[in-house]
């Protein structure tokens, strides 16, 4: 999955907004997150661990999966998370993961990146990974609208709902739509 992988000055640039917008950017959308401390949680395309870093503490008896297809974000996701033992890192793709097992997936500026005809595949693969009552928080570029309406097609034929929606202007992002989908019953296969 080298394709994936991001050139140095990407990880740099990412590095320092993570040192200097740490809080404002990836701690205000980790503490939105629906946790409680003992839920088993995604984050889907973790690139260096940026939502990941604030949102392992607030996990003391759960287990964050950090996911990514790119194995040089991942393995930077690893060292940026090296204090924690409750994560497991995964390089595989979506339509991999195993059923019924998260309580919270989250996906931060992720989803956009992906192209329509791969979003047909990622978007139910995650629905249906989400356990049944679990929640799918997303966070991603408002001027993305075409991508954006193709994400709530998908999340809804997918079988789940919309418990919330708000645009968030976000430092160095500008505008961001941020969505809750619940999972209230099985999805079918
Ligand atoms: C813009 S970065 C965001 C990283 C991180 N969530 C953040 O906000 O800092 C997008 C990430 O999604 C990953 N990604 C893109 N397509 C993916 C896919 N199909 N499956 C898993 N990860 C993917 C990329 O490798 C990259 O790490």
């Amino acid at each position: 999955m080298m394709g994936h992988d991001p050139t140095r000055l990407e990880m740099f640039l990412t590095r320092l907004a993570f040192l200097l917008y740490g809080k404002p950017i990836y701690k205000a959308f980790a503490d939105r997150l629906p946790l409680h401390g003992g839920e088993r949680v995604l984050d889907f395309g973790c690139g260096m661990g940026t939502v990941a870093y604030y949102a392992a503490g607030p996990l003391p008896h759960g287990q964050l999966t950090c996911l990514d297809i790119s194995g040089r974000w991942l393995n930077a996701c690893r060292r940026t998370l090296r204090g924690y033992r409750n994560i497991i890192f995964l390089h595989l793709e979506a339509p991999a993961l195993p059923p019924d097992s998260f309580d919270v997936i989250f996906c931060h500026f992720v989803l956009h990146d992906i192209s329509a005809s791969e979003l047909e595949r990622v978007v139910p693969a995650l629905a249906k990974s989400l356990k049944t009552g679990g929640a799918l928080v997303l966070r991603e570029p408002l001027e993305e609208m075409e991508k954006l309406s193709a994400i709530k097609r998908l999340t809804e034929q997918s079988g789940l709902v919309l418990k919330d929606s708000r645009i968030i202007d976000v430092s160095l992002m500008g505008n961001t739509l941020e969505s809750v989908y619940t999972k209230a019953t099985e999805v079918s296969s």
